[in-house]
Protein backbone atom coordinates (compact mmCIF):
# COMPACT_ATOMS: atom_id res chain seq x y z
CA UNK A 1 0.00 0.00 0.00
CA UNK A 2 1.55 3.15 -1.00
CA UNK A 3 2.06 5.83 1.82
CA UNK A 4 3.16 9.64 2.58
CA UNK A 5 6.47 10.61 3.38
CA UNK A 6 7.30 14.04 4.81
CA UNK A 7 10.63 15.60 4.95
CA UNK A 8 10.78 19.12 6.57
CA UNK A 9 13.60 21.04 7.92
CA UNK A 10 15.41 23.81 7.82
CA UNK A 11 16.81 26.14 4.71
CA UNK A 12 19.14 24.24 2.19
CA UNK A 13 19.23 21.44 3.96
CA UNK A 14 18.89 19.05 1.09
CA UNK A 15 15.57 18.31 1.52
CA UNK A 16 14.12 18.65 -2.28
CA UNK A 17 17.47 16.65 -3.03
CA UNK A 18 16.12 13.47 -0.49
CA UNK A 19 13.08 13.94 -1.89
CA UNK A 20 13.38 13.39 -5.31
CA UNK A 21 15.88 10.88 -5.03
CA UNK A 22 13.49 8.96 -2.84
CA UNK A 23 10.27 9.33 -5.05
CA UNK A 24 12.03 8.21 -8.32
CA UNK A 25 13.27 5.01 -5.94
CA UNK A 26 10.11 4.22 -4.65
CA UNK A 27 7.99 5.48 -8.12
CA UNK A 28 6.27 8.21 -6.40
CA UNK A 29 5.15 11.58 -6.95
CA UNK A 30 7.47 14.47 -5.51
CA UNK A 31 6.29 17.60 -4.38
CA UNK A 32 8.29 20.67 -3.35
CA UNK A 33 5.65 22.59 -0.90
CA UNK A 34 8.10 25.52 -0.41
CA UNK A 35 8.25 25.93 -4.70
CA UNK A 36 4.34 27.16 -4.20
CA UNK A 37 5.23 30.01 -1.80
CA UNK A 38 7.95 30.95 -3.96
CA UNK A 39 5.56 31.14 -7.12
CA UNK A 40 3.05 33.03 -4.99
CA UNK A 41 5.53 35.34 -4.10
CA UNK A 42 6.75 35.86 -7.73
CA UNK A 43 2.92 36.82 -8.60
CA UNK A 44 2.82 38.89 -5.28
CA UNK A 45 5.94 40.86 -6.50
CA UNK A 46 5.09 40.99 -10.21
CA UNK A 47 2.22 41.84 -9.64
CA UNK A 48 3.03 44.87 -7.23
CA UNK A 49 0.62 43.12 -4.31
CA UNK A 50 0.97 44.65 -0.91
CA UNK A 51 1.04 41.78 0.80
CA UNK A 52 0.14 43.85 4.03
CA UNK A 53 -3.38 44.18 3.05
CA UNK A 54 -5.64 41.38 3.45
CA UNK A 55 -8.34 41.81 0.92
CA UNK A 56 -5.53 42.11 -2.07
CA UNK A 57 -4.26 39.05 -0.61
CA UNK A 58 -7.45 37.19 -0.90
CA UNK A 59 -8.34 38.70 -4.46
CA UNK A 60 -4.90 38.07 -5.99
CA UNK A 61 -5.14 34.47 -4.67
CA UNK A 62 -8.45 34.30 -6.07
CA UNK A 63 -6.13 34.65 -9.78
CA UNK A 64 -3.76 31.97 -9.25
CA UNK A 65 -3.40 28.75 -10.67
CA UNK A 66 -0.53 26.27 -9.76
CA UNK A 67 0.25 23.48 -10.88
CA UNK A 68 2.89 20.40 -11.23
CA UNK A 69 3.88 18.88 -14.22
CA UNK A 70 6.45 15.74 -15.43
CA UNK A 71 8.89 17.04 -17.84
CA UNK A 72 10.01 14.43 -19.96
CA UNK A 73 13.51 15.32 -20.61
CA UNK A 74 14.62 16.38 -17.16
CA UNK A 75 12.33 13.48 -15.73
CA UNK A 76 11.36 16.08 -12.77
CA UNK A 77 8.02 17.65 -12.17
CA UNK A 78 8.29 21.61 -12.42
CA UNK A 79 5.84 24.32 -11.02
CA UNK A 80 3.79 26.23 -13.59
CA UNK A 81 2.33 29.53 -12.31
CA UNK A 82 -0.86 30.38 -14.55
CA UNK A 83 0.10 27.92 -17.14
CA UNK A 84 4.09 29.36 -17.33
CA UNK A 85 6.94 27.46 -16.45
CA UNK A 86 8.30 28.94 -13.21
CA UNK A 87 10.28 26.50 -11.89
CA UNK A 88 13.78 28.15 -12.66
CA UNK A 89 13.34 31.78 -11.72
CA UNK A 90 11.67 31.35 -8.69
CA UNK A 91 14.92 30.48 -7.19
CA UNK A 92 16.25 33.84 -7.55
CA UNK A 93 17.10 35.49 -4.21
CA UNK A 94 15.12 37.98 -5.06
CA UNK A 95 12.19 35.42 -4.32
CA UNK A 96 13.87 33.91 -1.42
CA UNK A 97 14.25 37.38 0.14
CA UNK A 98 10.23 37.88 0.01
CA UNK A 99 9.29 34.46 0.46
CA UNK A 100 9.22 33.77 3.86
CA UNK A 101 7.37 37.04 4.76
CA UNK A 102 4.78 35.85 2.17
CA UNK A 103 4.75 32.04 3.16
CA UNK A 104 3.80 33.61 7.11
CA UNK A 105 0.19 34.64 5.89
CA UNK A 106 -2.73 32.99 7.17
CA UNK A 107 -4.59 33.34 3.67
CA UNK A 108 -1.48 32.24 1.54
CA UNK A 109 -1.06 28.82 3.91
CA UNK A 110 -5.11 28.08 3.51
CA UNK A 111 -4.20 28.44 0.02
CA UNK A 112 -1.26 26.20 -0.15
CA UNK A 113 -2.31 23.37 1.85
CA UNK A 114 -5.36 22.83 0.48
CA UNK A 115 -3.65 22.07 -2.57
CA UNK A 116 -0.71 20.23 -1.14
CA UNK A 117 -3.61 17.92 0.71
CA UNK A 118 -5.01 17.15 -2.53
CA UNK A 119 -2.52 16.30 -4.16
CA UNK A 120 -2.04 13.33 -1.50
CA UNK A 121 -5.03 12.18 -1.38
CA UNK A 122 -4.16 9.41 -3.46
CA UNK A 123 -0.46 8.85 -0.90
CA UNK A 124 2.44 7.44 -3.29
CA UNK A 125 3.75 11.02 -2.67
CA UNK A 126 7.29 11.97 -0.82
CA UNK A 127 6.79 16.11 -0.15
CA UNK A 128 9.33 18.38 1.42
CA UNK A 129 8.32 21.88 3.07
CA UNK A 130 8.34 23.34 6.48
CA UNK A 131 4.81 21.99 8.10
CA UNK A 132 3.90 18.85 5.87
CA UNK A 133 4.64 16.29 9.15
CA UNK A 134 2.89 18.80 11.57
CA UNK A 135 0.05 20.44 9.70
CA UNK A 136 -0.30 19.40 6.09
CA UNK A 137 0.09 15.30 6.48
CA UNK A 138 0.18 14.69 10.68
CA UNK A 139 -0.60 10.92 9.88
CA UNK A 140 1.79 10.86 7.02
CA UNK A 141 3.68 6.84 7.86
CA UNK A 142 7.20 8.21 7.32
CA UNK A 143 8.25 11.75 8.78
CA UNK A 144 11.79 12.91 8.33
CA UNK A 145 13.12 15.77 10.01
CA UNK A 146 16.23 17.38 8.22
CA UNK A 147 19.27 19.30 10.08
CA UNK A 148 23.12 20.27 9.08
CA UNK A 149 25.39 22.74 10.23
CA UNK A 150 24.80 26.27 8.59
CA UNK A 151 28.24 26.24 7.44
CA UNK A 152 27.84 23.32 5.16
CA UNK A 153 24.29 24.43 3.87
CA UNK A 154 25.38 27.98 3.39
CA UNK A 155 28.25 26.92 1.03
CA UNK A 156 25.95 24.30 -0.96
CA UNK A 157 23.31 27.08 -1.45
CA UNK A 158 26.52 29.04 -2.99
CA UNK A 159 27.08 26.66 -4.86
CA UNK A 160 23.54 26.25 -6.59
CA UNK A 161 22.97 29.68 -7.23
CA UNK A 162 26.33 31.11 -7.67
CA UNK A 163 26.18 29.01 -11.30
CA UNK A 164 23.50 31.08 -12.24
CA UNK A 165 24.84 34.62 -10.93
CA UNK A 166 28.47 34.85 -10.40
CA UNK A 167 27.76 38.09 -8.61
CA UNK A 168 26.78 36.22 -5.38
CA UNK A 169 28.18 36.59 -2.49
CA UNK A 170 28.80 33.68 0.72
CA UNK A 171 27.75 36.60 2.99
CA UNK A 172 24.40 37.25 1.26
CA UNK A 173 23.39 33.87 0.97
CA UNK A 174 23.99 33.46 4.82
CA UNK A 175 22.40 36.56 5.62
CA UNK A 176 18.99 34.78 3.69
CA UNK A 177 19.16 31.37 5.35
CA UNK A 178 19.53 32.61 8.73
CA UNK A 179 16.72 35.40 8.08
CA UNK A 180 14.19 32.78 6.54
CA UNK A 181 15.03 29.96 9.30
CA UNK A 182 14.30 32.40 11.67
CA UNK A 183 10.94 33.47 10.08
CA UNK A 184 9.77 30.01 9.36
CA UNK A 185 10.32 28.87 12.97
CA UNK A 186 8.66 32.10 14.65
CA UNK A 187 5.80 32.75 12.48
CA UNK A 188 2.01 31.94 13.97
CA UNK A 189 0.97 29.97 12.18
CA UNK A 190 2.34 26.23 10.93
CA UNK A 191 5.98 27.67 12.49
CA UNK A 192 8.77 25.29 11.50
CA UNK A 193 9.60 22.83 13.98
CA UNK A 194 10.06 18.69 14.82
CA UNK A 195 7.00 16.66 14.43
CA UNK A 196 7.01 14.60 17.28
CA UNK A 197 7.11 11.27 15.52
CA UNK A 198 9.37 12.50 12.96
CA UNK A 199 13.24 10.63 12.53
CA UNK A 200 16.01 13.49 12.86
CA UNK A 201 18.30 12.91 10.24
CA UNK A 202 21.59 15.08 10.03
CA UNK A 203 23.11 15.55 6.63
CA UNK A 204 26.07 17.65 7.55
CA UNK A 205 28.60 14.64 7.09
CA UNK A 206 26.64 12.29 4.99
CA UNK A 207 26.76 11.95 1.06
CA UNK A 208 23.43 12.02 -0.74
CA UNK A 209 23.96 7.53 -1.26
CA UNK A 210 23.77 7.51 2.81
CA UNK A 211 20.67 9.39 2.95
CA UNK A 212 18.87 8.03 0.72
CA UNK A 213 19.25 4.75 2.05
CA UNK A 214 18.54 5.59 5.24
CA UNK A 215 15.36 7.25 4.07
CA UNK A 216 14.64 4.07 1.73
CA UNK A 217 14.95 1.43 4.91
CA UNK A 218 12.53 3.79 6.55
CA UNK A 219 9.77 3.81 3.72
CA UNK A 220 10.43 0.48 2.60
CA UNK A 221 9.94 -0.92 6.17
CA UNK A 222 6.26 0.88 6.32
CA UNK A 223 5.00 0.14 3.36
CA UNK A 224 5.53 -3.27 3.99
CA UNK A 225 4.17 -2.86 7.09
CA UNK A 226 0.98 -1.44 5.19
CA UNK A 227 0.39 -4.19 3.37
CA UNK A 228 -3.11 -5.51 4.25
CA UNK A 229 -2.88 -9.16 5.78
O1 LIG B 1 12.01 24.99 0.61
P1 LIG B 1 12.19 26.40 0.06
O2 LIG B 1 13.46 27.06 0.52
O3 LIG B 1 12.01 26.48 -1.41
O4 LIG B 1 10.97 27.22 0.71
C1 LIG B 1 10.79 28.60 0.48
C2 LIG B 1 10.08 29.23 1.65
O5 LIG B 1 8.74 28.81 1.68
C3 LIG B 1 10.65 28.93 3.02
O6 LIG B 1 11.56 29.92 3.44
C4 LIG B 1 9.45 28.91 3.91
C5 LIG B 1 8.30 28.65 3.00
N1 LIG B 1 7.73 27.30 3.18
C6 LIG B 1 6.77 27.15 4.14
O7 LIG B 1 6.48 28.08 4.88
N2 LIG B 1 6.14 25.96 4.27
C7 LIG B 1 6.45 24.93 3.49
N3 LIG B 1 5.80 23.77 3.63
C8 LIG B 1 7.46 25.06 2.52
C9 LIG B 1 8.10 26.27 2.39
Amino acid sequence: MAIIITIDGWSACGKSTLAKALAKKLGYVYIDSGAMYRAITLYFLRNHIDWTDVKEVKQALKDITIEFNFNENTLQSEIYLNEENVEYVIRDLVIAEKVSDVAAIKEVRTFAVAQQQKLGERKGIVMDGRDIGTTVFPKAEVKIFMVADERVRVERRFKELFEKNPNITIEEIKTNLEMRDYIDSHREISPLRKAEDAIELDNTNLTEKEQLDFALLLAKKKIVENIPA
